[in-house]
């Protein structure tokens, strides 16, 4: 299979975390739309959703599902997002696209993270794929020093993007994270990160992995 059809896969199986007349918590990127795609065909089962980005966002209502505001939601049940990495205890890497703030925010409000991911997403240790991190723009030098300041780490601005929010990310290259809730709690403490693309914190509880053997569920 190839790497959208395995995307297509687990889009679909997560359905099957989808409890009947929830709110569902909805991520951002090319495996998400597969699962947006795949909940339109349940949109008659849903109240509704509560969206990650602008994207995600237009996607669902193109498909007739209501979108919350997340500041009227209390809890969801349930928040399906995929992952730039995902390691064996359930930390990830997220924010290739950008949406991380948003992103954890939305995963704030679950009850359990289901993480949706093709097989070349699971590491054993993340940082080969550079560091999302999303900054005030007054912070990006301190923050990008802060990181150049570790041996063999590089942060450099993402070019041409901006966030739902409207910040710059920084993208940090060279980090091997063996701890990842001690990075995000060290780096979310530095003055003008709005957040870190580490989810440590907000970890998912169970991972719909696309393989050529078909879906493993990591828990
Ligand atoms: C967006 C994200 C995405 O979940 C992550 O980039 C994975 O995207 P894709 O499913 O396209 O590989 O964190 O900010």
């Amino acid at each position: 299979m190839t790497q959208d059809q395995l995307k297509a896969v687990v889009g679909q199986a997560a359905l099957a975390y989808v409890p009947e007349g929830a709110i569902v918590g909805v991520g951002t990127g090319s495996t998400v739309n597969c699962f947006i795609d795949a909940l339109g065909t349940m949109r008659d089962h849903i109240r509704g959703a509560v969206s990650s980005s602008i994207r995600s966002t237009e996607r669902l209502q193109a498909l007739g599902i209501e979108v919350f505001d997340a500041a009227d939601v209390d809890r969801i049940p349930v928040y399906i997002d995929g992952a730039d990495e995902i390691d064996h205890g359930g930390h990830m890497i997220k924010g290739g696209g950008a949406a991380l703030t948003r992103e954890k925010i939305v995963a704030d409000l679950a009850e359990r993270f289901v993480c949706i991911a093709d097989a070349s997403k699971l590491v054993d240790v993340m940082g080969t794929f550079p560091l999302p991190v999303e900054v005030i723009p007054m912070a990006a030098a301190q923050v990008a020093r802060r990181f150049n300041a570790m041996p063999g780490v590089q942060a450099t601005v993402r070019a041409g993007v901006t966030t739902d929010n409207g910040n710059p990310i920084l993208d940090v290259r060279g980090l091997k994270i063996t701890d990842p809730l001690a990075m995000e709690t060290e780096v979310n403490q530095w003055p003008g990160v709005v957040c870190v693309g580490i989810f440590a914190r907000h970890k998912a509880a169970v991972c719909l992995l696309g393989t050529a053997e078909g879906v493993k569920t990591l828990t």
